[in-house]
């Protein structure tokens, strides 16, 4: 039986995820081996920490991990987590992921067991969180998350997302959460974690291999539970795409120490050969096209629609429609998906009631050909709330 991925760190003795449920207590006592963990010293806001709950749909290729870590669909049979999450490398058939849900209690929640664990070897030397968990069988049509293969999103601000602590020795979250962040240099973080590790609290950062984010005043952090989920961004073309693996931190969301996150655009060639060894369906990160513009809904008016060309597919039958529309009333909405041979795919018939907005991908299986122009129609039939389409994509 495993215990809690926190638990189960080993790299850093003193303060990993493990003594950092005690960390709170540490600093009280000076006591860190007998510190209980899991009290909260009130000093630090709620959720993911400092987020909000995610829309179904939102961030569709999230997966939760059983021993209480996070995870991205990588390949439709292999999910990216961190390396302090599993139990070193080798057959593993413990590990249950959920995915296609942000309850995760929700029935319509997909399951799969763990068939096979990689964990980066060197990752107790300083050579990057990650792991890799193959699933016993592919989960179909899984909307796929890229990850970074080079430093040009490694910048900016980031979303975070998990159902870990809402705040530092909190409960795991029944509902999945998402926060953003801002980017800390190397440089900045190094120094920020330079005093506990010169008293010997904490391991030396590996800044070649780990990427840091988090606002200088705290308040917004990922937290235990949170391990193994991906960082993300919105890519040049509007597409997410991972820049990092939760990994570790100093409490949570507490001023001056950000998030420290595995590095993905360090880490992408070793994570791509591993995933090929392993083996398994598709290759990670399918081909997406994308139309972000925002196109408004008139209000109990006429259909409007957002286009995207589709070039160089090939013998595919089958598409994630990824529908991001903003309104106040979805259930005033009809909204379709129209094919380049003319199919039409209702995907939302006036559903939802007063619920916000359509955040949602849409497996679709179609005939004819994938190339030329996909069409998302969106109607509103009802008076009173408006809104806009903000985003239209598909991924083969
Ligand atoms: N190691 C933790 C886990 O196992 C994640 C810690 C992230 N901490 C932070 N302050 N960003 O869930």
């Amino acid at each position: 039986m495993h215990v809690r991925s926190w638990l189960a760190a080993r790299r850093r003795p003193v303060l990993t995820a493990a003594a950092s449920l005690g960390v709170v207590a540490a600093l009280a006592t000076m006591t860190p081996s007998s510190a209980a963990p899991g009290g909260d010293d009130g000093t630090v806001s709620p959720n993911i920490v400092g987020g909000t709950t995610a829309a179904q749909g939102e961030f569709p290729w999230m997966v939760r991990l059983s021993m209480g870590c996070g995870g991205a669909m990588y390949t439709e049979q292999i999910v990216l987590t961190a390396a302090h999450c599993v139990d070193g490398s080798g057959p593993d058939t413990s590990i249950t992921a959920t995915y296609g849900v942000v309850d995760l209690q929700s029935s319509s929640r997909v399951t799969r067991t763990s068939t096979q664990v990689y964990a980066n070897p060197s990752y107790g030397s300083g050579g990057g969180d990650w792991a890799l968990v193959k699933l016993s069988s592919p989960i179909s049509g899984a909307t796929l998350l890229p990850i970074a293969t080079s430093t040009a999103n490694d910048n900016g601000t980031f979303t975070i997302v998990g159902w870990g602590a809402a705040s530092e020795g909190g409960g795991q979250q029944r509902y999945q959460r998402k926060a953003t962040v801002p980017f800390v240099s190397d440089s900045d973080c190094v120094a920020a974690y330079q005093p506990l590790v010169n008293a010997g609290q904490y391991d030396e950062l590996s800044p070649g291999v780990e990427i840091c984010a988090g606002y200088s005043q705290g308040g917004v952090d990922t937290c235990q539970g949170d391990s193994g989920g991906p960082m993300v961004k919105r890519d040049g073309a509007g597409n997410w795409i991972q820049v990092g693996i939760v990994s570790h931190g100093y409490g949570c969301a507490r001023a001056g120490y950000p998030g420290v996150y595995a590095q993905v655009s360090a880490l992408a060639g070793d994570i791509a050969a591993q995933a090929a060894a392993l083996g398994g369906t598709t290759a990670p990160g399918g081909t997406s096209f994308s139309n972000n513009a925002t196109v408004a809904i008139p209000d109990n008016g006429a259909a409007v629609t957002s286009t995207v060309q589709v070039t160089g597919v090939s013998g595919k039958t089958s598409v994630q429609a990824g529908v991001d529309i903003a309104h106040t009333y979805r259930g005033d909405l009809v909204v379709t998906v129209v094919s380049p041979s003319g199919q039409s795919f209702v995907v939302s018939n006036k559903s939802g009631g007063s619920a916000d907005n359509i955040v949602q991908t849409y497996p679709l299986t179609f005939s004819g050909s994938a190339n030329g122009t996909w069409t998302l129609r969106v109607q509103d039939t009802a008076a009173q709330d408006t809104g806009s389409i903000r985003g239209f994509k598909l991924t083969f």
